[in-house]
């Protein structure tokens, strides 16, 4: 039997470097080590209507996402890339994950929450019901690892929930999926506002880095990055999240620990460590731009993303005939 590991990301914008850092380059790094593993990657635009996207847009995002994932250095030996819409399982199993969904449990659900919090007004009910599409994205797979970032937590959780519930009603279907979540990078802050995370739908750009941004605007962005007036550089991420959070990301893409950042900056000023974080960040994120230009566009990602339909869209079938049969919908 294949063993997956699976992940999505939305199509609400350029992918931010936290996007980067806590999924797609962690993505990378788990398929050189998991070779036995099937990646099943997805452009989660289902996930995206939950709030109002310009169709133009979306479409926009939709095609630089896809681009991204494989210009950020995934192999596509072994890679499934697909468009969630296009998958009519994730939807029909999304259904069913909601009648077994609890309203309390959804109404737990921080994200929600905090949208809720930010607009009082004409919140969709599927952003309320969204984990539990998330929840069938997973399981249509029986998914066993699921990389994310930290503020997936929650809804890596409620999966597992349901899916523990699923098969105590119906009898074994699910396999109960476990998150990876990588030990860095997994909850990259706002470069302006280091106690929030670093996110694409932010009106206030000035704090988050898309992967598109040109170099003079990702060196202007580090540069004005806000810090503290201790002006030394040291891990402390409760009374110095802003030049930890720059560490956190420092280190992310050189692989040095704190320490060794610490030590390698023993004698110098924020300043100076801005400075070569700029260029760092500038090197890593030239390199993915530099390989977007190439898939984007090109007959090999159309042809990547049509192969993606055609594989996942085998498992959901066989998948949800099986739920079916189980829960004893249909004739
Ligand atoms: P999304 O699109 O918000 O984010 C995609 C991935 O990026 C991670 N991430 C971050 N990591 C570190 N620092 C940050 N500032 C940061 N911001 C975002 C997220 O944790 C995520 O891993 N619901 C999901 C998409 C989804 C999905 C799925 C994921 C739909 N179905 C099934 C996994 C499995 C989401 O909104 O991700």
């Amino acid at each position: 039997m294949i063993k997956f590991v699976l992940s999505g990301i939305k199509p609400t914008g350029i992918p931010t470097l936290g996007n980067y850092l806590g999924a797609l380059k962690n993505f990378v790094k788990l398929q050189n080590e998991m070779q036995d593993y099937e990646f099943l990657l997805f452009i989660a635009d289902m996930h995206a209507i939950t709030v109002y996207q310009d169709p133009k847009e979306l479409k926009q995002n939709i095609k630089n996402l896809a681009a991204l994932y494989l210009a950020c250095g995934l192999n596509t030996d072994n890679l499934t890339l697909f468009v969630q819409s296009e998958v009519k399982e994730h939807v029909e199993l999304g259904y069913i994950m909601q009648s077994i969904t609890y309203m309390g449990e959804l109404e737990r659900m921080t994200q929600y929450k905090d949208k809720k919090q930010k607009q009082a007004h004409g919140i969709s009910s599927a952003l309320f019901t969204y984990p539990s599409l998330m929840a069938a994205d997973i399981l249509l797979y029986d998914a066993k690892y699921v990389p994310v970032g930290d503020d997936q937590m929650q809804h890596l959780e409620l999966t597992r929930d349901l899916a523990n519930r699923f098969n105590n009603r119906y009898g074994e279907t699910f396999t109960v999926p476990e998150p990876l979540v990588s030990k860095k990078g997994s909850r990259i802050m706002d470069l302006q506002d280091p106690t929030k995370k670093m996110a694409k739908s932010e009106e206030e750009n000035k704090g988050c880095i898309f992967l598109l941004d040109p170099p003079s605007v990702i060196r202007k962005k580090i540069k004005s990055a806000v810090t503290d007036s201790e002006a030394k550089i040291y891990y402390d991420k409760e009374n110095k999240p802003g030049i930890s959070n720059l560490m956190t990301i420092y280190s992310s893409i050189t692989d040095l620990s704190y320490e060794e950042i610490e030590n390698k900056y023993k004698d110098k000023g924020y300043g100076d460590f801005k400075k070569d974080l700029a260029e760092i960040v500038v090197e890593e994120i030239s390199k993915v731009q530099k390989e977007f230009e190439k898939w984007y566009d090109s007959k090999e990602l159309k042809q990547i993303l049509y192969e993606g339909k055609c594989r996942a869209s085998m498992f959901a079938r066989s998948k949800m005939k099986k739920i079916k049969k189980l829960i004893g919908i249909g004739y």
